[in-house]
């Protein structure tokens, strides 16, 4: 019988393939916080811009990887709400890549069955963006092989209180009663409602921390910490990221499953 989880072992020194990580179930939500364009830009003494720019292409190579393994939600930290704090120069930079990516890249993931989806304020961001974001949010939204999800100008406690003032509004409006309120029915609300939670939650760069991220989402989520900065992250770094999730044992604050004793 297929076990669910194997002990914990140390990480695995060789690299892991696609077919060894088809033995176990895979996440079916991965979310990322990529991290460290700023600092591979600054090793190789270019501008942050061209950091952000092999970032984009980490981000494909990772999309396809994702659509390959067959997992089916994908989300990706873009755009926080704290970035607007960084130069307009950097600003411009990453919504230009935004828009180039989207342009470029729209008509194959869509070949691809992978469906686009923003979430977070779109109201911020150029009009350019916003057109071809919604844009290909309806073109895509049949497929069904990848959900990409795009945190944009998105931050998790904002997604909070917003999910709390809608809530409180439908309350008003007689739409939903108070008693009624309980977790599944809040995180309808939030931006990501409707999806799985994340199973795995992948960070570049060394940092440790969730700085805002799919907050009320990660309540049991798996956390996979590595150094490489995010234009260095290749698909031999997921299946890592998703061989360690598969030999952790996930408890759900119950006890462990006699089977894995
Ligand atoms: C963090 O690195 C990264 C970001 C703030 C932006 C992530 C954006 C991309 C990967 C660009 C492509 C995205 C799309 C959707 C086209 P950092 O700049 O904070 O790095 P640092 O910590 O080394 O300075």
């Amino acid at each position: 019988m297929l076990r669910l989880f194997r002990q914990r072992q140390p990480e695995k020194s060789k690299a892991i393939t696609p077919t060894e990580l088809t033995q176990y179930p895979m996440p079916r939500h991965v979310a990322i916080i990529m991290d460290g364009n700023g600092r591979w830009a600054k090793k190789r003494g270019l501008p942050r811009a061209a950091g952000h720019r092999s970032g984009a292409e980490a981000l494909r190579g990772v999309v396809k990887a994702c659509g390959d393994l067959g997992i089916p939600y994908l989300t990706v930290y873009a755009f926080s709400t704290e970035n607007w704090k960084r130069p307009q120069e950097e600003i411009d930079a990453l919504m230009g890549l935004l828009i180039e990516y989207i342009e470029k890249e729209l008509d194959v993931l869509n070949k691809n069955e992978v469906r686009i989806k923003a979430i977070g304020n779109l109201n911020q961001l150029p009009e350019k963006a916003v057109k071809l974001i919604e844009n290909a949010e309806r073109k895509t939204a049949a497929n069904k092989r990848l959900y990409l999800q795009i945190a944009l100008n998105y931050g998790g406690r904002k997604d909070i209180i917003r999910a709390v003032q809608q809530l409180a509004a439908d309350v008003l409006a007689g739409k939903v009663r108070s008693e009624q309120i309980e977790e599944q029915l809040f995180a309808s609300y939030l931006s990501t409602g409707g999806i799985p939670e994340p199973d795995l939650i992948i960070r570049t760069a060394g940092e440790k921390r969730l700085s805002n991220f799919l907050l009320w989402e990660c309540a049991y989520s798996e956390f996979w910490f590595h150094e490489v900065l995010w234009p260095d992250f290749h698909k031999e770094h997921l299946f890592q990221a998703i061989y360690d999730f598969q030999h952790r044992q996930r408890r759900f604050g119950g006890l462990v499953n006699e089977e894995n004793k």
